[in-house]
């Protein structure tokens, strides 16, 4: 392997599995978040909750989607990504690439926030956790529409970028 950065042609075999490993993980956040938005509540009340693996399911899950988008924001530091399909237009490569950041950034913040609620009873990081899961929400609604955007608008087929690898 060289030294020299080049940028990729496609986005590398580890990105994308660690992409849908940390979709999955985030779809089971939200799936499963009552068990303990309800133990904190009950906590707050001053009140001793009850152990249940769901709670134990939030707290692990946040834990590896911190990890793993640690480790892709390495590869992404080190490796890169590929440029934008040729036919985006310029507002577009812009915006995608804000949405792209966007995600590290509210996803470690958000196990972060996760941490400090649940292991410091920090309330203010509860109510930050809150905010940026409207967030990471409207986040997700961007991306997920930007694919039949590309598609259908844009002619260009993005999707076959986070399925096949360059490597
Ligand atoms: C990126 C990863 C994470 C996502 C997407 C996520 C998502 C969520 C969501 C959607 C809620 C429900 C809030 C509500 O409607 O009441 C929640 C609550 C909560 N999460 Fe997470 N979470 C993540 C990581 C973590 C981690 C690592 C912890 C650490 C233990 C954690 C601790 C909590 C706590 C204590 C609550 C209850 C807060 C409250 O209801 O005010 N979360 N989370
Ligand atoms: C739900 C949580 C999701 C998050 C947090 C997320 C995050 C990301 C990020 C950060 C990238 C930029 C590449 C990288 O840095 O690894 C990316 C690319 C991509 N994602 Fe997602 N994604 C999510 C869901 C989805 C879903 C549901 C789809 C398909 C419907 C999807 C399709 C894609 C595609 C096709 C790319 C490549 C775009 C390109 O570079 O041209 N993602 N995603």
């Amino acid at each position: 392997m060289s030294n020299v950065k080049t940028i990729p042609q496609g986005y590398l075999k580890v990105q994308i599995i660690l992409h849908w490993i940390v979709v999955i993980l985030i779809g089971s956040q939200y799936l499963f978040k009552n068990t303990i938005a309800s133990a904190w509540d009950t906590i707050r009340s001053g009140e001793d909750f009850a152990f249940h693996p769901l709670i134990l399911l939030h707290v692990v899950g946040g834990s590896l989607i911190l990890i793993f988008m640690v480790w892709r924001l390495v590869l992404r530091v080190r490796y890169g990504v590929p440029a934008s399909p040729e036919n985006d237009h310029a507002i577009f490569k812009v915006i995608s690439r804000i949405v792209h950041v966007a995600f590290y950034v509210v996803l470690i913040l958000m196990s972060l926030s996760g941490l400090a609620a649940w292991f410091g009873d920090v309330v203010l990081a509860a109510q930050a956790h809150n905010i940026l899961k409207v967030v990471l929400l409207a986040l997700i609604a961007m991306h997920i529409l930007a694919v039949p955007f590309h598609h259908i608008v844009l002619k260009s087929p993005i999707m076959k970028r986070m399925t096949t690898s360059g490597d």
